[in-house]
């Protein structure tokens, strides 16, 4: 396991440099099966990256195509948006791969076979693009039109502004499934898409960064009551911020 994540890793390295030309990847593996050779021993190196590691590769690349076409979707969206009387619906756009490390502990977690195409079939956010709205009603009107083109299928829709979760996150969850255009093929691909508001953003960040350094340690009942109280603040300045705006004419 340890062995395959540190594979992975490197891996991971190269494909953040590369682009999805295989001529491109077997060079990078010269150096990278060297590497791998020396501090791997007890594996057999060739194998496993002949049977694993390029359709990983391949893999990855087209989550990262996959990506970019989502997300150029959202900065059309945006740009046509901005012509009418809504001015920037979109605040800022991140994107992120999975990374190797969280693929492999995922699998794990959820005992799917650690293969290539069980990635694939199991996991639906190897690709995330999160979307970071003015207002709420920016929300619907992007997840809206974006649903609305002829290339994107609905999977999955989890509305946790409608129903926030316990601990007071809220967002919009979409997995779409959306092609890709490669040399001599089309191949869809499953994105993750989230989509929340300045005030959701600032809420899910801090609330992730306080629980993370808590990882070993859970958070006190009062400090999760903290957590909801603060939640409850943002969806209300989100609701403050949409009555000011409808009535300043928009
Ligand atoms: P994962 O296995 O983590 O992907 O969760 P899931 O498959 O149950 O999906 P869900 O739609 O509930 O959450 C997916 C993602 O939403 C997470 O990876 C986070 O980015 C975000 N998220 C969900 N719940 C919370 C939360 O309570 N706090 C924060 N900060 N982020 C959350
Ligand atoms: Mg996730």
């Amino acid at each position: 396991m340890h062995a395959i994540c540190y594979i992975l890793g490197k891996l991971n390295q190269y494909i953040q440099t590369m682009d999805i030309n295989s001529h491109t990847i077997d060079n990078n593996l010269v150096p990278l099966h060297q590497e791998i050779s020396e501090s791997n021993s007890f594996i057999d190196v060739s194998k496993w990256l002949e049977d694993h590691a390029l359709p990983y590769m391949s893999l990855m690349a087209y989550y990262k195509c996959a990506i970019m076409e989502v997300e150029t979707k959202f900065k059309v969206l945006n740009e046509n948006f901005s012509l009418g009387d809504d001015c920037n619906p979109i605040e800022s756009i991140k994107t992120r791969l999975k990374s190797p490390k969280s693929i492999m502990e995922k699998m794990i977690r959820r005992g799917y076979p650690l293969t290539v195409e069980s990635i694939e079939q199991n996991l639906f956010d190897i690709a995330g693009v999160r979307v970071i709205c003015s207002f709420t009603s920016d929300i619907y009107k992007l997840a809206d039109a974006l649903l609305k083109q002829d290339d994107v299928f609905l999977l999955q829709k989890k509305d946790y502004i409608q129903n926030p979760k316990p601990n007071g996150y809220r967002s919009l969850h979409l997995i779409i499934s959306t092609p890709i255009f490669l040399q001599s093929e089309k191949r869809m691909m499953k994105v993750e898409v989230q989509l929340r508001t300045i005030a959701m953003d600032a809420w899910a960040s801090l609330e992730h960064k306080i629980r993370y350094k808590k990882s070993n340690d859970r958070l006190s009942g009062e400090d999760c009551r903290q957590l909801e109280i603060c939640a409850g603040l943002c969806s209300q300045l989100d609701e403050k911020m949409e009555e000011i705006n409808t009535r300043c004419g928009r």
